[in-house]
């Protein structure tokens, strides 16, 4: 004998959760023998039919959004103790873990929008800062929003002076991501009352200081790197200038710099504000959903974001195009490529099985800077490599196409960056997207503490053996 589950927005008698009710004995038609005509009519059409052939128990289960909840399969069970079915997903390729309204991709078709706008439209019209107040608020400023958003910004650049001690004390050369993360988890010292992530006043507070002062942590950490004095912000100048002018400034009274670099910042931070669920962002979120205060969360998010499968991924395209050196030398890369041995650093992607929009951007921007800077000689080579991979039946079956890494080093290195500030450059404006994502986790009814479950494949009931007896 097995029994229907059905589909009902009713709440049922006994309390259970209405969206999965037990209604009729299915022994007539018997259980894997289809749904009855009359039967199928009340069911909804928005729900999936399981039938569990381990007991032959048949559920309708709800799809909303165009998905299915996990826990409805936690109901699924071959006995009352049986702890129930569990999805399976490691790296969560297939799992959305919340609903948000911030950012929009379509991988397949190659298209980004933060909050609705088109990436392409913001990269050509808006500017870093007025982009990041979208992110976070959700709509585009009016000239007294900005105003307003960008005084409270421009106010939080400065960092405490022990931050810029305790910056002093790393070594000589210490990569300037460690460098970024550390720091940033640091400022958690500096700021007890951010520890308060349920008060809205307090959010926002943090929020500017995030986006104002990460920029000049890095700043810090590239000086301290070249082992140069460290500069302090000038808040006359935009988010860009002011950047600029932290990296470098010499014995100048003011830094101003070139229109076409500043301009080419504002389209490198617009274009890396936010990317939905990736690697960092879901750090942030996981880390954040234990309500630790927002700069260590961020710590986090970066760790997250200078692994070379993430953020790291830029340094490591630059890697790979000195170690092939020559165009010359391509087809031969590529087919250590093919053969599995290496990796195409700066191609593939999650979430696009296409052009990632931001590359196609980057790639433009990179002559505008290129016309200033003078040509970085690897572009050759990078164009080779994308010419023979957008050509080759590997690349085309796997769909792998140029991400927004692949040339964004490029750009950093004719400005005068060593690669290990790439990440770092990538950490700058995330900082507006990772803050916005935990903005929206620590509000959501549905968020609780991130916490996955595992299918566990080890030893059970040993026995402990004394040290002497092993
Ligand atoms: N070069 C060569 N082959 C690749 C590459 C690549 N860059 N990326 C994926 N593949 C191959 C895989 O070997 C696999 O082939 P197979 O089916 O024969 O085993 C297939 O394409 C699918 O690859 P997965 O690793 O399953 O794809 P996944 O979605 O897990 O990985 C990732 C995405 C990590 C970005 C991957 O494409 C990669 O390592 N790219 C290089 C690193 C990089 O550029 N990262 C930056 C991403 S953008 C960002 O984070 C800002």
């Amino acid at each position: 004998m097995c029994n229907r589950y059905l589909w009902s927005p009713e709440p049922r008698p006994d309390g259970h959760d209405r969206r999965l009710a037990r209604v009729v004995p299915l022994a007539d038609v018997g259980c894997n023998a289809g749904i009855a005509q009359e039967e199928m009519l009340r069911v909804s059409a928005e729900t999936l039919t399981v039938v569990d052939n381990r007991t032959g128990e048949r559920y309708e289960v709800p799809i909303q959004d165009g998905t299915v909840k996990a826990m409805d399969f936690r109901r699924m069970r071959t006995s009352a103790d049986d702890f129930g079915l569990m999805v399976y997903d490691p790296a969560f390729t297939n799992t959305a873990s919340c609903r948000s309204e911030i950012t929009f991709i379509d991988g397949d078709a190659g298209v980004l929008e933060y909050r609705g706008y088109p990436i392409e439209e913001l990269a050509e019209k808006s500017t870093y800062l007025e982009t990041a107040f979208l992110i976070v608020h959700g709509h585009l400023p009016s000239a007294a929003e900005l105003k307003e958003w960008t005084h409270n910004i421009t106010f939080h650049t400065f960092v405490h002076e022990n931050v810029r001690r305790f910056m002093e004390g790393f070594r000589y050369d210490a990569h300037p991501m460690g460098v970024l993360v550390s720091s940033v988890a640091a400022l958690s010292t500096f700021y007890p009352d951010a520890k308060d992530v349920d008060d809205a006043a307090s959010r926002d507070l943090q929020t500017w200081r995030l986006i104002a002062k990460v920029p000049t942590l890095a700043a810090f950490a590239y000086r301290h790197s070249r082992g140069l004095p460290y500069v302090y912000p000038d808040n006359d100048l935009t988010f860009a200038g002011n950047f600029a002018s932290m990296l470098w400034r010499m014995s100048e009274s003011s830094y101003v710099a070139s229109s076409v670099i500043e301009r080419a910042l504002n389209v490198l931070f617009i274009l890396h504000a936010d990317h939905e669920q990736n690697c960092s962002a879901n750090a942030m979120r996981a880390v954040g959903s234990s309500r630790p205060d927002p700069f260590v969360a961020t710590a986090a998010a970066a760790a997250a974001l200078y692994g070379p499968l993430h953020g790291g991924a830029n340094e490591a395209v630059l890697l790979m195009l000195n170690e092939i050196g020559d165009v010359r030398n391509v087809s031969e890369f590529v087919k250590h490529v093919k053969a599995g041995e290496r990796r195409l650093m700066g191609f593939g992607h999650r979430v696009y099985k296409n052009y990632d929009p931001r590359a196609r951007i980057i790639k433009a921007t990179a002559d505008e800077v290129f016309d200033v800077t003078g040509r970085n000689p690897l572009l050759d080579i990078a164009l080779e490599l994308e010419r023979i991979a957008l050509e080759d039946d590997y690349f085309i079956e796997r769909k792998l196409y140029p991400n927004v890494d692949f040339y964004s080093g490029l750009i950093y290195q004719a400005l005068g960056f060593p690669v290990e500030m790439f990440p770092v450059l990538f950490a700058i404006p995330r900082t507006a997207g990772w803050v916005a994502q935990w903005r929206e986790m620590v509000t959501d009814p549905e968020q609780k503490i991130a916490r996955p479950r595992q299918v566990y494949t080890g030893a059970r009931g040993q026995k402990y053996v004394e040290l002497g007896r092993r």
